[in-house]
């Protein structure tokens, strides 16, 4: 078998590589989606961390993404769930600035992606949409997405329940590109992905122990000495299993919602209050951990990929290694019915 480097994928975000690093909030600094975007892959930035962690105005921020990247594709995470009118509001306004400033790759998470993408294809982009399940993947088909990211069980941030394989047979039905999210860090992970039929890669945890991403030191050396064995889900930041190192403090507070937690997350009247609640904890632990390096507090996410990081390197070299597996493994003639889309 062999890994193809021009996919599905690679045509439709314009990149040479099929390599993405995923959103993260708070990790997507403007440097590392600007780095792996510069050396061929695509950085998709989170809009609320670039505002609101890394205190850029939007504008601005996406303006010195496109610079870092010289000039190639960049994409955006548009987070479409309706938790309130106002913050659809500005998601709405996010991506018509976005496209007006020339971003033309999307990755919707959560709800349903039509608004994003009848905007996003009027301006001739693209729309990748999250999905850990076929009833996922199925919904973003029929908003009309142009592709699917498959979060598995192994992933950083809110992981899926299926494996790499699983998932991925699960969702051939849908008849889209299919971008394996999960476990994956070192070049023999990128090239088993894309042999298995994926049209492309998303990691997350192995960009945060870098040189450009502005995560505390203590994070990115937690990363380098952890083993998948240390990787747990809690579901007590934020209501939802969310998989990170199991430090002091996650042991303290420990894995799962209580009763009366998970009472208020079922009712349509106080889940939002529920969820404003974990706002604020985790807004505490990150600014405790992420901020001043507090030891006592150490909120540290990701997935099990953390298995195959063993040293904080810069991302063009990293982007090195996964090019030259590629390269050793390239396949000239793709059977792609997709046209190319060139974003500017
Ligand atoms: C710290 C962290 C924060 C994340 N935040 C987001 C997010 O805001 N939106 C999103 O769609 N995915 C988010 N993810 C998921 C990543 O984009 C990516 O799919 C995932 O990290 C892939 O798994 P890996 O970490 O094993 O590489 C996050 C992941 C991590 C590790």
């Amino acid at each position: 078998m062999t890994a193809p480097r021009v996919t599905p994928f690679t045509r439709h975000a314009g990149v040479t590589l099929p390599v993405v690093c995923g959103p993260m909030y708070p990790c997507s600094n403007p440097e590392l989606v600007g780095a792996v975007s510069a050396a061929g892959g695509l950085g998709i930035f989170q809009p609320i961390a670039l505002t609101f962690v890394h205190r850029h105005d939007f504008t601005a921020g996406v303006r010195l993404m496109r610079g870092l990247a010289g000039g190639r594709p960049i994409g955006m995470n548009a987070l479409i769930e309706a938790s309130s009118r106002r913050y659809h509001e500005r998601m709405v306004a996010w991506v018509h600035e976005a496209l007006e400033l020339g971003v033309r790759f999307f990755l919707t998470s959560l709800g349903n992606p039509r608004w994003v993408v009848d905007v996003v294809h009027r301006a001739g982009g693209v729309v990748y949409h999250d999905a850990t399940e076929l009833k996922w993947a199925r919904k973003g088909a029929e908003g009309g997405v142009d592709g699917i990211v498959a979060v598995n069980r192994r992933a950083g941030g809110h992981a899926g329940s299926r494996t790499a394989e699983a998932l991925l047979e699960e969702l051939a039905p849908v008849g889209l590109p299919v971008v394996c999210a999960g476990g994956l860090s070192t070049a023999t992970d990128v090239v088993r992905a894309l042999e298995l039929g994926y049209a492309g890669v998303q990691l997350g945890t192995r960009f945060i122990a870098t040189d450009e991403c502005t995560a505390h030191p203590r994070y990115k050396q937690a990363l380098v000495d952890a083993d998948e064995d240390d990787v747990v889900l809690t579901e007590r930041l934020t209501g939802i299993p969310v998989a990170v190192l199991n430090t002091p403090y996650i042991q303290q507070m420990g894995l799962t919602a209580g009763p009366l937690a998970r009472w208020l997350l079922r009712e349509r009247r106080t889940r939002h209050w529920m969820r404003a609640l974990y706002g604020v904890r985790t807004a505490v632990a990150l600014r405790a951990s992420h901020g001043r390096g507090d030891a006592s507090r150490d909120y540290w996410q990701a997935g099990r990929s953390v298995a195959g990081i063993d040293r904080i390197l810069p991302v063009a070299e990293l982007m090195r290694t996964y090019a030259a597996a590629l390269q050793d493994h390239a396949t000239p003639a793709i059977a792609d019915p997709t046209p190319s889309t060139s974003p500017s």
